[in-house]
């Protein structure tokens, strides 16, 4: 899979690919990132990205031109599944939706910042919209950087288990189960019998059981 982020800042997006799961994804040639910073796209002297909005009010857009320089240039050199801009007024990303991203071969996420960008580049390029949830961030750099992680996690190869994202909360609607390791018994705390028991067929029971009542306590919504 390859990723291309346009961004305004791209300092604020490269951490979170140099370590850990995400970095062995791109060591292993699992997924690619290419960082692409507005500010080369401009065409002004003093490299404006952003301007006062039409009809007035508080706040800068994001110009059109650059954003389209860009997405265009892109556009030229492969085909895009999926053109996803990252804003506060999109559907809520879930389970469901990295799921269905991490199936694409080549995407382009688009970060927004101040009041977002200019109305045109959303009727125009954008094929998918995303929000992180109910909250207004900065920039959309943090949102993308969360798609990124929940989408490359699910790329096949890239956890050493391959079953380890399907047992994740949320892949059959439900939370996760309870989860123990040793010592078995700590200070008195002492973990469930019949997980100690190499009884499978209880143990895949008992940890369907514990999911729904995990699920039923903490997010009764999922279960509607
Ligand atoms: N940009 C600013 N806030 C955001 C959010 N909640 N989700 C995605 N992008 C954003």
């Amino acid at each position: 899979m390859r990723i291309d982020i346009i961004t305004v800042l791209p300092e604020l997006l490269k951490s979170p690919f140099e370590a850990s799961i995400l970095k062995r994804a791109i060591d292993k040639n699992l997924v690619s990132i290419h960082f692409h910073n507005l500010r080369d796209y401009t065409t002004s002297s003093y490299n404006q990205i952003d301007d006062y909005q039409f009809g007035g009010g508080a706040g800068m857009v994001m110009m059109i031109e650059p954003i389209d320089k860009c997405i265009t240039k892109l556009k030229s050199e492969r085909d895009y599944d999926d053109v996803i801009y990252m804003t506060p007024d999109g559907p809520t990303f879930s389970q469901g939706i990295a799921n269905h991203i991490s199936l694409k071969k080549n995407i382009i996420i688009l970060c927004g910042h101040y009041k977002g960008v200019d109305q045109r580049v959303r009727d125009q390029f954008i094929t998918r919209e995303i929000s992180v949830g109910d909250y207004v961030l900065s920039g959309g750099e943090l949102a993308a950087a969360i798609v990124c992680d929940a989408v490359i996690r699910l790329i096949p190869g890239v956890l050493g288990n391959e079953t380890s994202a399907l047992t994740d909360s949320f892949q059959d609607g439900l939370l996760a189960p309870s989860v123990y390791t040793r010592p078995s018994d700590y200070k008195g705390w002492k973990v469930p019998e019949i997980l100690l028991s190499g009884h499978l067929k209880k143990i895949d029971e008992w940890r369907e059981e514990d999911a729904i009542k995990r699920t039923e306590e903490r997010r009764p919504d999922l279960l509607e």
